[in-house]
């Protein structure tokens, strides 16, 4: 049988060249592509330093104050949230430990958490409504004491495990005396709080609704547990037994979020107070699993994390315009599906969340889609805000969020471990 072919035997020749033009021309766009990622990117990351850097203990306000974003209007966000301010301080933490690469040194590093320690006890002294659950404070350490979603249980379990990171950071160099004297104090109220309260409903990390949820319990459970090791190490065995019993309770209360018959993890259950329209589904699922590291109870890989995401992408992509228009680009998340604040957008934190989801499963391409999202909506001079109009894809609400640039250099963390591991 004659065999069918696009070129004659003459043609094969120019069809070979044609061919091999094209493969080269195509290798050609994508590792350009790739290139432009990358040095968006190391751009991007002297920007995230120095604009965090910027909204830390602001010339107004004492120092370790983190401001959420220097907006003080439309949104006023002149605050400092503890929940904020535990996650932008993971930075310099991580920089410690040796996990992420950045300009500031080591001293420095050390030194702003040091500030951190100092401002938190201010705020742990200071009168408020919900004691240590107390989600926001001035930048002079005082709480804010107007209406607000409050207490937000999810801020002192963060802060608390920071500075057991902290603590056992120093412990590495025989800091004993100066965690026992310093920081154990600080870290124990903290605990003990989050302990008391681990059976009490509390506002979400949105600030929106009253009740259980898988984020804020992940990050008690971690908390908890963290602090047992180091109540251990530092010799109170009675305080240890109590936080690992906490901890074991908390981690029971988790399988409550799961839906089995559809294996997905819910956000928000038990409402008793706040926004009622939520279908519970939530992207602060992925974030309770980048924020505790919680690898034991839900891996990167688990499949109802895995479904989760997939819904959440689902949903984004159907009610955001601006993920049709540009559908080469990773989908842009948002907080949920049914969100209204600010008419109920993108974010950069949550699109960030999911391109550090991919990366931490060692899929960088995919998790590049996510980044070459970002990139797209971010200013040319690398400003990055809150949010991002779901219909223009400008950007939105709080100018430099401080929380949007530390998520962007923990997904450019994840991102740096997974280029290695493939070399
Ligand atoms: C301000 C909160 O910070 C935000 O998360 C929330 O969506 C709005 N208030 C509306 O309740
Ligand atoms: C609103 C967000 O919903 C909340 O999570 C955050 O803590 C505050 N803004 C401050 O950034």
């Amino acid at each position: 049988m004659k065999k069918i072919s696009f070129f004659t035997k003459k043609d094969v020749g120019m069809g070979r060249l044609l061919f091999i033009s094209l493969v080269l021309v195509l290798g050609w766009t994508q590792s350009a592509t790739a290139a432009r990622l990358d040095s968006w990117i190391s751009q991007q990351r002297i920007m995230a330093e120095e604009q965090i850097l910027a909204n830390i203990s602001p010339a107004d306000g004492r120092p370790g104050a983190v401001l959420a974003s220097p907006s003080r209007r439309d949104p006023d966000y002149y605050y400092h949230w503890v929940r904020d301010a535990a996650l932008v301080m993971d930075i310099w933490m991580r920089q410690l430990e040796g996990r992420i690469t950045l300009k500031s040194d080591r001293l420095e590093s050390e030194q702003l958490i040091w500030d951190f320690v100092e401002f938190t006890k201010i705020n742990q002294a200071s009168p408020s409504i919900s004691y240590l659950g107390e989600p926001k404070y001035y930048v002079d350490g005082q709480a804010y004491l107007g209406p607000w979603g409050r207490p937000q249980n999810d801020g002192p379990a963060l802060r608390a495990s920071l500075f057991i990171r902290f603590a056992n950071h120093l412990l590495l160099s025989g800091g004993e005396g100066v965690v026992g004297r310093a920081l154990w104090p600080v870290i124990a109220k903290d605990l003990n709080y989050v302990g008391q309260q681990i059976t009490q409903p509390s506002f979400d990390l949105w600030e929106e609704v009253k009740g259980d949820h898988f984020y804020t319990r992940l990050t008690m459970r971690a908390a908890l547990r963290s602090g047992a090791t180091l109540a251990q190490r530092l010799g109170d065995n009675a305080g240890a037994a109590w936080l690992q019993t906490q901890a074991d309770i908390v981690e029971s209360l988790l399988s409550q979020h799961v839906d089995h018959g559809r294996q997905l993890i819910v956000e928000n259950i038990n409402r008793v107070e706040g926004a009622n329209y939520k279908s519970g589904f939530d992207t602060a699922t992925i974030l309770a699993v980048l924020h505790t590291r919680e690898q034991a109870i839900v891996s990167w890989f688990d499949p109802r994390l895995e479904n989760t995401v997939r819904l959440l992408e689902h949903r984004f992509h159907e009610i955001y315009p601006i993920n049709k228009n540009y559908p080469a680009l990773g989908v842009a998340f948002g907080r949920y599906s049914e969100d209204v604040y600010y008419n109920g957008n993108p974010w950069f934190l949550t699109t960030l969340a999911v391109a550090e989801f991919y990366y931490l499963r060692g899929e960088i391409a995919k998790g590049d889609q996510y980044m070459e999202r970002v990139r797209f909506h971010v200013a040319r001079d690398g400003h990055m805000s809150e949010q991002m109009d779901r219909h223009s894809g400008y950007m939105l609400s709080a100018a430099d969020l401080t929380w949007s640039y530390a998520a962007f250099l923990t997904a450019v963390a994840a991102r740096d471990v997974a280029l290695s591991k493939r070399k």
